[in-house]
Parts: C-alpha cells; sequence; structure tokens
C-alpha cells in the first residue's frame, strides 16, 4: 500500500527533490534578505547537498556526507522570521513542482525538525567553526 512507503518514494524520490531544490534555490537567491547567506557555495552545490540530506530524513538512500546543519550554520543569525520565510519559499516552491498538499505538509513537518538546530535569537549564539570564521548577521530587507 502506498501509505507504507517512505515520503522519499510517495514524493517520486530523487528527480523530485532535485526539482523542487532548483526551483527553492532560485527564490533563495533572488530574495533581497536570504540572499545575503548565500554568498560563498556555488547555488548547484547547495542543490545537491540539500537533495542528498533531505533524501536521508526522508527514508530514501543515506548518501549526505557534509556538515550537520547545527554546524553549517553555527556562524548565522538565523531568526525566527529568517526562518519562517525560507518556509514559506520552500512551501512555494513545493507547491510549483506540482506536489500535492498532503505530501507538502509532511515534505515540510521533516524539514521544521532541523528549526531548533539552526535558529538563534541573538548574535552571542552564534560561534565561529574556525577562526576568522565571518558572523553572518544581515537586517531584514
Ligand atoms: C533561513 C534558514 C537557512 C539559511 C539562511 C541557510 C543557509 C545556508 C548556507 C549559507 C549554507 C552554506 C554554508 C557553507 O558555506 O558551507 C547552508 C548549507 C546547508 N544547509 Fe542551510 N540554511 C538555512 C536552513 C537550513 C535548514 C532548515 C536545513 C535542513 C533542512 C539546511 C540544510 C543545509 C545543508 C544540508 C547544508 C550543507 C552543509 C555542509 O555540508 O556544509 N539549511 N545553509
Amino acid at each position: 500500500m502506498a501509505i507504507d512507503k517512505t515520503l522519499y518514494d510517495r514524493l517520486g524520490g530523487k528527480p523530485t527533490l532535485e526539482k523542487v531544490h532548483r526551483i527553492f534555490y532560485d527564490k533563495a537567491f533572488a530574495h533581497p534578505w536570504l540572499s545575503k547567506f548565500f554568498t560563498d557555495k556555488p547555488q548547484e552545490v547547495l542543490e545537491n547537498q540539500q537533495t542528498d540530506f533531505m533524501s536521508q530524513l526522508m527514508g530514501g538512500p543515506k548518501i549526505y556526507g557534509g556538515k550537520s546543519p547545527k554546524s553549517a550554520h553555527q556562524h548565522m543569525l538565523i531568526t525566527d522570521e529568517l526562518f519562517e520565510l525560507r518556509s514559506q519559499l520552500l512551501s512555494d516552491a513545493i507547491r510549483e513542482a506540482g506536489i500535492d498538499d498532503g505530501l507538502r505538509e509532511e515534505w515540510l513537518e521533516a524539514d521544521r525538525t532541523l528549526k531548533r538546530a539552526v535558529v538563534k535569537k541573538t548574535e552571542s549564539e552564534c560561534t565561529q567553526a574556525y577562526p576568522n570564521q565571518p558572523i553572518l548577521n544581515f537586517p531584514k530587507c
């Protein structure tokens, strides 16, 4: 029965994750505030890392070999407001990829499990992974 399948399988596997992440990062890179955080890594690399990470989280292949979300974002002041903005863009991207509302909700729920690992209240909660790593804190715009 379809309901026994993993979220990854019910979404249609890797091609669906790749499609959504392409649409999502197009939006993130075009957004005046969110794009400020994305200066170091090429969009395609981020898309692939996000696809591998979410694949694992949704019960698909375990191929993600990057940092944990907590350490990858330790130097970024990701406020609650910024996280919610990202969630909205992700939701829009999932919808634009033609995925039904039930699966979209499940995807957003899985994504939301990482909220506590990345969100901070103040810059004092940011830490550097190595000396001189810039702290990323951009006012809303
Ligand atoms: C507003 C919220 C977020 C912002 C601004 C953000 C921004 C970024 C940036 C700039 C990078 C590249 C870091 C680098 O240069 O190495 C990155 C990496 C990454 N992000 Fe996020 N992110 C956010 C939320 C999330 C969430 C909720 C997840 C998980 C569902 C996530 C998963 C990842 C992963 C897997 C990587 C790759 C880590 C690595 O191997 O280096 N991000 N993110």
